[in-house]
């Protein structure tokens, strides 16, 4: 077998589930809370601007990736983050913009940033966007798929199924920008500066900003009860940043691959409770080759 730079052991072609919004209530559907609905609500808002940024990035350089594994993944990577844009446009259009109108407007500003970042930016820069992009996605989807009890209990049935099925596509592809990255000689130094500016100019204005917006539109803004609620679900012991802060800081380390966290047993977990996944997708041995 030819060397590759791909690290992925696992086949990307998951079926695409129906979901169906129409009963699904924005600000209860995470075990009735608003804070713990509006904190995954403010990732449904920023999440498809990504994705279709990404594919808009890797189609017009996948003909120059002479690697046939990567290749395919890379097809496949820019086909699961359509269908992940394409379900949570669904559900933003249908349950979330109707009632928080003005998260159009900062959708709308995000993609004229990304417009203009991927013009400005050299193509390893943009490249280590996404890759700083995936690394969170898939710390957020590890180990929310690891202790869904503590993250997402008595959810929306619909909503969960959103949120697991994507969390699922994520670990699968996880490490397919890193792989693209490296195959274009992304550096140490740029994969960092990537992280740095998605924190700096995306994620950080682009959570506060719909966090904010969406407890004021509430009326819970100014209650003392929302922050500790907030603190509690993002820093308690079972906290989703606390859990996946010492990933997080994973990513800084030189010898840093996205499937040092092996991530198959959930995936594999995932495809038992959905049988008709599993009939698609047969897991493949790991292979990690280095070149
Ligand atoms: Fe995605
Ligand atoms: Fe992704």
């Amino acid at each position: 077998m030819n060397k590759t730079y791909s690290h992925t052991p696992v086949p990307l072609d998951f079926p695409v589930p129906e979901f169906d919004f129409a009963g699904c209530d924005a600000r209860r559907w995470n075990g009735g809370s608003a804070v713990k609905s509006h904190f995954w609500n403010t990732f449904s808002s920023l999440l498809p601007n990504i994705e279709f940024c990404a594919i808009v990035t890797l189609l017009p350089i996948v003909k120059r990736i002479d690697d046939a594994k990567l290749n395919m993944e890379t097809s496949q990577f820019c086909r699961q983050e359509g269908e992940h844009g394409n379900a949570h446009s669904r559900f933003n259009a249908q349950r979330l913009h109707p009632d928080y109108p003005f998260l159009t407007r900062m959708e709308s500003w995000e993609r004229s940033l990304f417009k203009r970042l991927s013009i400005w930016l050299p193509l390893n820069w943009n490249l280590a966007l996404f890759v700083a992009v995936e690394h969170w996605t898939a710390a957020f989807s590890h180990f929310g798929l690891q202790r869904p009890d503590d993250w997402f209990s008595e959810c929306d049935p619909t909503m969960f199924s959103l949120w697991e099925w994507h969390a699922v596509e994520e670990l699968a592809h996880k490490s397919v920008c890193f792989d693209i990255f490296r195959y274009f000689g992304g550096s140490y130094f740029s994969r960092v500066a990537g992280m740095v500016l998605l924190l700096a100019l995306i994620m950080l204005p682009g959570i506060f900003a719909r966090m904010a917006y969406l407890f004021w539109k509430d009326g819970i803004f100014f209650k003392p009860a929302t922050y500790k609620g907030l603190f509690s679900y993002l820093f308690s012991r079972t906290g989703v940043l606390r859990t996946t802060f010492l990933d997080f800081l994973g990513y800084f380390r030189l010898g840093y691959n996205p499937w040092n966290l092996d991530s198959r047993p959930l995936i594999s977990a995932w495809e038992s409770r959905n049988p008709v996944a599993s009939s698609v997708s047969a897991p493949q041995p790991a292979s990690s080759p280095d070149k």
